[in-house]
């Protein structure tokens, strides 16, 4: 952009300096030739023409009166026979040297021409006159052309170095003022670009320039309620759906457990125990859908604390175990000390316990899951390895989605719904947290979490390093 604009200045400067300069030596060399044609003319009408009456003394004297030697002109008459009556001295600067200058070879019309005297160019205009009385002469005057020609040189030198100057000037200028005329521009992306579903509730900052950029902004800031608005009940909508289905839900549970107690076959006794079965599996999708409202709702920051993420991940370990012992899969297990992280206890052992959970259950018999837990600059690092089944890399987008399941089949059949993931981003959001996934398919998966490490370093008691097989 600002090269075109340089460009395009540029080209036109050229363009303009190029017709100041022809323009100005036309106009001098014009206003020369009829200086030149006006002077040999009143010479002739006002001085020659008395040649008769006062002699040709009074022709030459009057003639010297103009002082063409210290105007740096040539003058000269000379006789019909070729004769001459007069002729200026040496000019007082010595550009040209007067007794050089050739003769005429046209004597019958007016007429301009350039000589070049010694080595300079004289321009001379050549005037035959005759008197009343029918005496011819010819008038001639010259002028040395070096005189336009320093003029037009020194035109030139200011337009060569004028040209770069303003061209420079202009486009550091312009470059200047674009760059004033968008810093609130960008002052207002940097803010956009920190605006997400969780502080929709946040305005960009107001512009008050009275411009296209304060209506920019106004509109980003409209836009942005807007989707707050929808946002705001959309996330309402799915927990008071969540929360109205739970009281159902707890009813039919009730039910079924009165009516199993009141003495029923054995049969009936199998359909109870598998509708059961699937109100539990409602039940448990239902809480879940609400705790993920909940969280993208901002609405679990309470109850967090200092919390040593190594012990909290050893000891959820430890419950899973059993689920890795009936696959015979080794759980290796290794913590640095003293990782602590601000959060809520509860909340931090489902994000632990939903990645092992699904990585036991992807990783086929006899195979292994790695948890470890360290230090990296400002953050805690939980990482949680298997080599299992592996995410093909069109699903590896969408796992975290609710409800997603690469393989929908083994995943049901495993008791899964889809929603463990959505948890553990919700969890993880909700903590400023992120979490990051690796994985080939058929080869494993990596879960790193990268929690932001609690602000003062010391942990309240001193935890030892954990290395076990659990
Ligand atoms: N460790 C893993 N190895 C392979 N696939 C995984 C792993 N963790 C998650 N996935 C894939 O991501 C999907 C979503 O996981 P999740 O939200 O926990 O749902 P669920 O476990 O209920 O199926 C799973 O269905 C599975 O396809
Ligand atoms: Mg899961």
């Amino acid at each position: 952009m600002t090269a075109w604009y340089a460009g395009l200045l540029t080209i036109s400067l050229i363009v303009f300096s190029a017709s100041v300069y022809l323009g100005l030596e036309h106009f001098l060399d014009a206003s020369l030739h009829q200086e030149m044609a006006e002077q040999t003319r009143v010479i002739g009408e006002k001085l020659v023409d008395e040649v008769t009456q006062r002699g040709e003394e009074y022709v030459v004297g009057e003639t010297s009166e103009l002082a063409p030697e210290i105007n740096g002109r040539f003058i000269r008459i000379t006789r019909h026979d070729g004769s001459v009556l007069y002729r200026s001295g040496q000019p007082k600067d010595g550009s040209f040297d007067s007794s050089r200058v050739p003769a005429a070879t046209n004597r019958v019309t007016a007429s301009d021409r350039r000589e070049i005297v010694g080595d300079t160019e004289l321009l001379i205009h050549r005037y035959p006159f005759t008197t009343k009385d029918g005496k011819k002469f010819l008038i001639e005057e010259g002028a040395p052309y070096q005189q336009i020609r320093s003029v037009l040189h020194g035109l030139l030198l200011i337009l060569a170095f004028g040209t770069p100057l303003i061209v420079a000037c202009a486009v550091g200028g312009g470059y200047w003022v674009m760059q004033r005329a968008l810093e609130p521009v960008n002052y207002i992306a940097a803010h956009a670009e920190r605006v997400s579903s969780r502080n929709l509730s946040e305005r960009l900052p107001s512009v008050n320039s009275g411009d296209e950029i304060e209506r920019l902004s106004n509109s980003l800031n409209h836009m942005i309620g807007r989707l707050d608005d929808s946002f705001q009940h959309i996330s309402r909508f799915s927990a008071d759906v969540s929360h109205e289905l739970r009281t159902p839900l707890t009813i039919i549970r009730g039910e079924l457990e009165a009516l199993a107690a009141n003495g029923v076959t054995t049969e009936q006794m199998e359909v109870i125990g598998s509708v059961l079965e699937e109100s539990d599996r409602l039940s448990k999708i239902v809480d879940q859908l609400l705790a993920i409202s909940r969280l993208d709702a901002g609405e679990e920051s309470a109850g967090r604390a200092r919390v040593d993420l190594g012990a909290v991940a050893l000891s959820t370990a430890d419950q899973l175990r059993l689920l890795a012992d009936e696959k015979s899969i080794v759980l290796h297990f290794q913590a640095d000390t003293g990782v602590v992280v601000e959060a809520d206890e509860i909340r931090l052992r489902q994000v632990i316990a939903n990645l092992l959970d699904n990585a036991i259950k992807y990783t086929s018999d006899s195979g292994w899951v790695k948890l470890s837990v360290k230090n990296d600059r400002e953050n805690a690092i939980l990482e949680i390895e298997d080599n299992g089944v592996g995410i093909a890399n069109e699903s590896l987008p969408h796992i975290f989605e609710r409800f997603y399941r690469a393989d929908k089949a083994r995943s049901r059949l495993s008791g899964g719904s889809g929603l463990g993931l959505s948890i553990v981003k919700a969890i993880c959001t909700a903590h400023g947290a992120i979490v990051k996934v690796f994985s080939t398919e058929g080869k494993g998966s990596i879960f790193r979490v990268e929690w932001p490490a609690a602000t003062s370093s010391a942990p309240s008691s001193a935890v030892p390093e954990h290395v076990a097989h659990v």
